[in-house]
C-alpha cells in the first residue's frame, strides 16, 4: 500500500487531485494536509471523505514540527505538493504570507521527507506542483518550453519559482527524488470566485460589473482542472526523478474574448437576451506588472509520457458554468464571510 500526502487537498486543485486519486487508486491511503485558509474548503470534498482510504490533517506547512509528526506518524512515501497562497492580486497587496507559505512551507515538507526517508528513496517521491508563472511573460509568439529561463515577474511567481529552485536544490544536493510540474491557469469547479472564470460567472449572475484588468488583451493558456489531476498522475507515475514537466492546454484565449465567451454561455444559461451580461464588462485599472501572454509548449510530457487533455475548451467552459449555477450554496457558502468586504476594497482602489 502506499501512502501519499497531498498538500492543498482543501482548494481548487488539489481537492481535484484528491478525488482523482481515491477513485483511480482504491488501494492507496491519501492523506489530505491542509491549514484551511480562505481558499481551502472541506465542502470541496464532501462526495469523498467518507472514503476509508481518505484522511484529512488540519496542519500548517509552516509549522515544520507539526509537518515533521505527520510524516512519521504516518510513514509517507509519496508527497503531492500543491499547498501553496495562489492568488496573483494578492501576492500584490500582501507578499510576505507568498514568501511564508511557498517558500518557507516548501522546505520544511522537503525537510520532512529527508528526514523521515532517512536516504532510503527507493519508491519514495516529492512531486511539486508549479506554474507556467516563473518563466515569466511572452510577446506575441513563442512558447514556454521546459528549459525556458525563469523570469518570475509578481511576487506569486518569484515565490514559486525559489520553491521550484528549492526543490531542485534538494535534488542536486542530498539525491531528495523529485518531479516538477509547472502548468498553465486551470479551469473548473470547486474554484475561489477570486480567479478569472468563476468571478465572472459570479458576477454576471449577481449583476455585477465584470472586472477586465488594463484592455483586456493579455493572453492565458486554459487547462481543465481534471486534466491537470490526470497529468499529475501520469507524471507522478511514469515520470523521471529529477525531471520537469509542462503542462498545458495548447488553448489560448485573449482575456476580453474569454469573458464574451461566459457572457454569451450565461446569457443563455439564465434565459437573457444575447448581449446582457456583455453590458456588464468595466475596464478597470491594470494588474501592477501584467504578465502579457503564457503559453506552454507541453510536447515533453505528450511525446515521453503520452499524456494529452482529454476535454475542449467550449464543452469544459460549458460545464464549469453549469457546474457553477448548480452548486449556488457552494458559491454562497464561499463568499459569505470576508468575500465581499475584500472584493469591494480591491476593485474600489482600480
Ligand atoms: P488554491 O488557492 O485554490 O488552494 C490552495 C490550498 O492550499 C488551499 O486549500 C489552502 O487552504 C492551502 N494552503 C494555503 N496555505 C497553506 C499552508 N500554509 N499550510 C497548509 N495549507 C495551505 O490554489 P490552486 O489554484 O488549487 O493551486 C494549487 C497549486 O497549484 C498551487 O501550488 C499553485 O501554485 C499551483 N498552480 C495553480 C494553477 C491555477 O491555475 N490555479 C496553475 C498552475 C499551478
Ligand atoms: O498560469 C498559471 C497561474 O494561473 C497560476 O499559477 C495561478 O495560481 C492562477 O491564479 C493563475 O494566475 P492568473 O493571474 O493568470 O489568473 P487570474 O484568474 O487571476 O487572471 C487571469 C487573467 O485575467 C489575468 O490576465 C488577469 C485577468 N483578470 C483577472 C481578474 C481576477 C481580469 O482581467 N480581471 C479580474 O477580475
Amino acid at each position: 500500500m502506499k501512502t501519499i500526502l497531498i498538500t492543498g487537498g482543501a482548494g481548487f486543485i488539489g481537492s481535484h487531485m484528491v478525488r482523482f486519486m481515491l477513485n483511480k487508486y482504491p488501494d492507496y491511503r491519501i492523506i489530505n494536509l491542509d491549514s484551511l485558509t480562505y481558499a481551502g474548503n472541506l465542502e470541496n470534498l464532501r462526495d469523498v471523505e467518507d472514503k476509508l482510504n481518505y484522511s484529512f490533517i488540519k496542519a500548517d506547512i509552516n509549522d515544520a514540527d507539526a509537518i515533521q509528526k505527520v510524516f512519521d506518524d504516518h510513514d509517507i512515501n509519496g508527497v503531492i505538493h500543491l499547498a501553496a497562497e495562489s492568488h496573483v492580486d494578492r501576492s500584490i497587496s500582501n507578499p510576505t504570507e507568498f514568501i511564508h507559505t511557498n517558500i518557507v512551507g516548501t522546505v520544511n515538507l522537503l525537510n520532512a521527507a529527508r528526514h523521515h526517508w532517512k536516504d532510503n528513496y527507493e519508491g519514495r517521491l516529492f512531486y511539486h506542483v508549479s506554474t507556467d508563472e516563473v518563466y515569466g511573460s511572452l510577446g506575441d509568439t513563442g512558447l514556454f518550453t521546459e528549459t525556458t529561463a525563469y523570469d518570475p515577474r509578481s511576487p506569486y511567481s518569484a515565490s514559486k519559482a525559489s520553491s521550484d529552485h528549492l526543490v531542485r536544490a534538494w535534488y542536486h544536493t542530498f539525491k531528495l527524488p523529485v518531479i516538477i510540474s509547472n502548468c498553465s491557469n486551470n479551469y473548473g469547479g470547486y474554484q475561489f470566485p477570486e480567479k478569472l472564470i468563476p468571478l465572472i460567472i459570479y458576477n454576471i449572475k449577481h449583476n455585477k460589473p465584470l472586472p477586465i484588468y488594463g484592455k483586456g488583451e493579455n493572453v492565458r493558456d486554459w487547462l481543465y482542472v481534471v486534466d491537470h489531476a490526470s497529468a499529475i498522475d501520469r507524471i507522478f507515475h511514469k515520470g523521471c526523478i529529477g525531471e520537469t514537466y509542462n503542462i498545458g492546454g495548447n488553448n489560448e484565449w485573449k482575456n476580453i474574448d474569454l469573458v464574451k465567451l461566459l457572457c454569451k454561455i450565461m446569457d443563455d444559461r439564465l434565459g437573457r437576451p444575447e448581449g446582457t451580461s456583455e453590458k456588464l464588462i468595466t475596464f478597470v485599472t491594470d494588474r501592477a506588472g501584467h504578465d502579457l501572454r503564457y503559453a506552454i509548449d507541453s510536447g515533453k510530457l505528450q511525446s515521453e509520457l503520452g499524456w494529452e487533455p482529454s476535454l475542449e475548451f467550449s464543452e469544459g467552459l460549458e460545464k464549469t458554468v453549469d457546474w457553477y449555477l448548480a452548486n449556488e450554496e457552494w458559491l454562497n457558502n464561499v463568499t459569505s464571510g470576508d468575500y465581499q468586504k475584500y472584493y469591494d476594497k480591491m476593485y474600489s482602489s482600480r
